[in-house]
């Protein structure tokens, strides 16, 4: 017996599918943790066994796929497959630049869980809005949650939208029912602008801004001093700890500019106070508070790679190396954990997937195969640091994408291909193989309803 060594339909045609029997899909299943991961379907029961709930959870995948190729049938058979090569397999979207209702971002999620994903990182504030309720600080929904978007200078329309704490919880569940665990993020100390618009006193300067409409890095972030800040943080945080089960809470650090802080009397005190010799230390002091305020809740702390760049913060922190691996190898070898998604490595797919004038995205180039090539294994380091590094993960951010719909078109194909990459590795992924499998790609994903960009592959 072949295992399948594949995310995308299991390539039994030719091995054990009789394809006179079909079975009518959904069936009985029963599922146990083995020492073997074996998918068999006989015609009035489906046996699952994994080594781990992630095999689990991507077995249960492979039968909704073969149930979507087969139009609510699926094949009698047996196969086996692999177990992950990493345990970390994320996906993250941007819920704040255009606001993605609940249905559309279920929809995703469900697509996710069929190859394997087991993190939905949800990126739920930034400078363009904060999405979820925090308890007493009613003015998030009422502020915070809108952009206006000016034409000839008059307010003439409102981008607008806010999770309930029961939008948080259900999709919470919905992704826990499909083996993947919620990673919310809260941006801080920089991207705070919208938090800012309704609660100037968090701020440098407490001046009035509106909630930013514009994409970029602005210089209206948190002050480190500001005793209200924290205590709406400690607020914020508890929130977020009592609503996802999972283990995370993402803290943002990334693109916080210091300026404010230079000339600021409150953050030179600190600094003062604390021997920070310069405000890169000062954001490290505020990485290790706020780090600190995840770990009272009982979580764990990730932050985008800047928040190495200053010296000392907990060693329990995970990095994400966004901007390249550079964040990864100074991590690792500090001993953080490490998540790979450099933006120019296949992992960021708000980027244009081809040269074609139609396409949606932003910024650059990142084709299809990137998401194949990017070497997670990171060869380079020696043997202790490459056990830091966790995985990798998509991330889709949303300024040019307006609906859940302009996101699957982003996501898919490319999160299918990194999602095979994360499972097998260097040693199993086969380009040539992965190609031959675009039009079952197409087919899962049309009788799925999701959109998938057919475009070029490489
Ligand atoms: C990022 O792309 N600013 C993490």
């Amino acid at each position: 017996m072949k295992t399948i060594d594949c995310l995308l339909t299991p390539r039994i045609e030719s091995e054990n599918v009789k394809y006179d029997t079909l079975v009518s899909y959904p069936i009985s299943c029963e599922k146990a943790i083995a020492d073997e991961n074996r998918v068999t379907i006989s015609t009035d029961k489906i046996v699952i066994t994994g080594k781990g709930e992630d095999e689990l959870s991507l077995a249960e995948g492979y039968i909704k796929q073969l149930s979507l190729i087969f139009d609510g049938f699926v094949p009698v058979c047996s196969f086996t497959f692999y177990s992950p090569q990493y345990k970390y397999r994320g996906f993250h979207l941007d819920c704040v630049r255009h606001f993605i209702p609940r249905e559309e971002l279920l929809r995703i999620i469900d697509t996710m869980s069929l190859v394997g994903y087991n993190y939905f990182h949800w990126h739920l504030t930034d400078d363009q809005g904060w999405r979820f309720p925090v308890p007493n600080y009613d003015k998030l929904e009422e502020i915070s949650s809108k952009r206006y978007i000016y034409d000839n200078d008059s307010r003439n329309h409102i981008h607008q939208g806010f999770y309930s704490r029961e939008d948080l919880e259900a999709v919470n569940k919905y992704a826990e029912e499909r083996g993947i665990t919620v990673i919310p993020e809260i941006e801080t100390p920089g991207h705070a602008e919208a938090l800012l618009a309704a609660y100037p006193e968090f701020g440098c300067t407490g001046n009035k801004i509106d909630v930013q409409n514009n994409w970029g890095v602005f210089e209206n972030v948190m002050n480190p001093s500001s005793p209200e800040l924290w205590v709406f943080l400690e607020a914020a945080i508890k929130e977020l700890a009592s609503i996802f089960h999972g283990p995370f809470i993402h803290i943002g650090g990334d693109e916080c500019p210091h300026v404010q802080w230079e000339t600021h009397e409150g953050c030179r005190r600190i600094m003062e106070e604390n021997g920070l010799k310069n405000t890169s230390e000062l954001q490290g002091w505020f990485t290790t508070k706020v780090s600190g305020i995840v770990k009272r809740n009982g979580k764990r702390a990730i932050g985008w790679d800047e928040v190495v760049d200053s010296p000392e913060i907990d060693k329990d922190v995970v990095v994400m190396s966004w901007r390249g691996l550079g964040g990864a190898r100074i991590a690792s070898s500090r001993g953080h954990n490490v998540v790979l998604c450099p933006e120019n490595g296949g992992c960021y797919l708000d980027r244009f997937p081809s040269t074609e004038p139609w396409e949606l995205g932003n910024l650059s180039l990142s084709v299809p195969k990137a998401s194949y090539d990017l070497d997670i294994s990171m060869k380079e380091l020696d043997e202790e640091k490459r056990k830091l590094v966790l995985g990798a993960q998509c991330c889709l951010w949303g300024e040019r994408l307006h609906s859940g719909r302009e996101m699957e078109m982003m996501v898919f194909p490319r999160a299918y291909i990194l999602a095979e990459n994360l499972w097998l590795g260097e040693e199993r992924k086969d380009w040539g193989e992965m190609k031959d499998r675009k039009d079952v790609l197409g087919l899962i994903s049309w009788r799925k309803d999701i959109l998938c960009n057919p475009g070029k592959w490489e």
